[in-house]
């Protein structure tokens, strides 16, 4: 038997109770024992709800309560929720989270912790919602020596790009259709400026390559600078705009983590990952290339993914398994600055001026182009490279170009 906690009853913690209370039987058949919710902690009461008998205010009945075996953290930030889950994990309770923040920050120290009470700290929904990746990349590739991993992390700035791309939208009209289904964070920002798919894209290279890497290590860029020309420039060569998460491993064995929006051609199946999908792309030495695809947000892919980690912490109570990896530091990871890639650049130029400074160009047309822009691709080069030779001209937008 056992008793499981929700902490937080947003969009994921009340997902949660729905998958546990409509599927009940099936995830018991399958557990082997019953598995039960016994409380939802919230600062807000639902009168409404059918779960309003279970909605409790004070985390230390929780804490204090020896049923309940697991803690499920749906609250989302590093504050409260890394509070609550170090004293339930010190108080023996395995502990289930979709929340990438905490993990990309905390969680060395939290796995660390799971491990010396002797009990499971599992995360499989704080990356790609729905989409099984934690335990592929950690158990199913263990044989691999990978080397990169690319992804499209965000839903919602997925689902506005596409809406941009496909309709025309500007980007708030995007952005608040986003927010009405349920996919953005609870303030937008982090999900807009890159930081959401930071916090995963780090959550991924540090499993993928053993050493904990920390945001700040990860510089990442949003989709602000997007604009429709820039779409449009991009449909012209047969490429989409994606905001790309990845984490490249040099010969050097340093890893080179970063977030900014991509040109992929519309050849790599990463083009056509549209909406609220996620998609993520991982190389091994052995396997190739890997693709995994689902839904990356949303209410009940992410319950999906939180109670799948709860029926394998109930399942596995005496040998918890480890989804861990190694403490990090300044020497595991570069900045990509010396990534060298093709670049697109629009600017107020001419397509002389451009190519003059860049050597071999290939000149892009949009229609209705104001007079003075010009935008190009450019042969691979890196940042520091390009800024350097376009240190005179007024630049508009600069963006990779995802090598196929
Ligand atoms: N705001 C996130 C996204 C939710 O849009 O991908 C899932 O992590």
């Amino acid at each position: 038997m056992s008793k499981v906690a929700i902490l937080g009853f947003g969009v994921v913690g009340s997902g949660v109770a729905e998958v546990l209370k409509q599927n009940g039987t099936h995830i018991d058949e399958k557990v082997h024992a019953p598995v039960e919710l016994k409380y939802i902690l919230d600062v807000r009461d639902f009168p409404d709800s059918p779960f309003a008998p279970l909605v409790i205010h004070d985390f230390a009945i929780i804490e204090q309560d020896p049923e309940i075996d697991i803690v499920v953290e749906t609250i989302g930030g590093a504050k409260i929720a890394r509070e609550f889950t170090l004293r339930a994990l010190e108080a023996g309770k395995s502990v289930i989270t979709s929340n990438k923040e905490l993990v990309a920050k905390h969680g060395f120290e939290l796995m660390e912790l799971a491990k010396k009470r002797n009990v499971s700290y599992l995360y499989e929904a704080s990356v790609g919602g729905g989409i099984p990746i934690i335990r592929p990349l950690k158990q199913c590739l263990a044989a691999n020596e990978i080397t990169q991993i690319c992804g499209i992390l965000n839903g919602t700035t997925n689902y506005i790009l596409t809406r941009m791309i496909r309709a025309g939208l500007s980007f708030d009209m995007a952005l608040k259709e986003a927010q009405q289904n349920g996919y953005a964070e609870a303030d937008p920002t982090a999900d807009v400026e890159g930081h959401d798919a930071c916090r995963k894209i780090c959550i991924l290279a540090s499993l993928a390559f053993g050493k904990h890497i920390y945001p700040e290590q990860a510089p990442s860029e949003g989709i602000r600078g997007v604009s429709l020309a820039d779409v449009a420039y991009a449909e012209s060569c047969g490429r989409k705009i994606k905001l790309l998460g990845r984490a490249i491993r040099g010969d050097d064995g340093k890893i080179r983590a970063f977030v900014a929006p991509h040109l992929v051609n519309e050849a790599n199946p990463l083009a056509g990952v549209e909406d609220v999908f996620n998609a993520i792309t991982v190389k091994g030495n052995a396997i190739g290339d890997v693709m995994f695809y689902g839904r990356g947000a949303g209410k009940l892919p992410t319950a999906s993914a939180v109670v799948a980690d709860v029926m394998d912490a109930a399942r596995n109570k005496d040998q918890p398994k480890y989804l861990d990896w190694g403490p990090g530091g300044e020497d595991v990871t570069l900045p990509p600055d010396d990534v060298s890639s093709p670049w697109y650049v629009r600017a107020e130029s001419s397509t002389e001026l451009l190519r003059a400074a860049l050597g071999d160009v290939i000149s892009l047309a949009r229609p209705g182009a104001p007079e003075g822009e010009a935008a190009v691709l450019t042969c691979p080069m890196t940042r520091g490279e390009l800024e350097e030779r376009l240190s005179r001209i007024r630049l508009l937008s600069v963006f990779r170009i995802l090598e196929d």
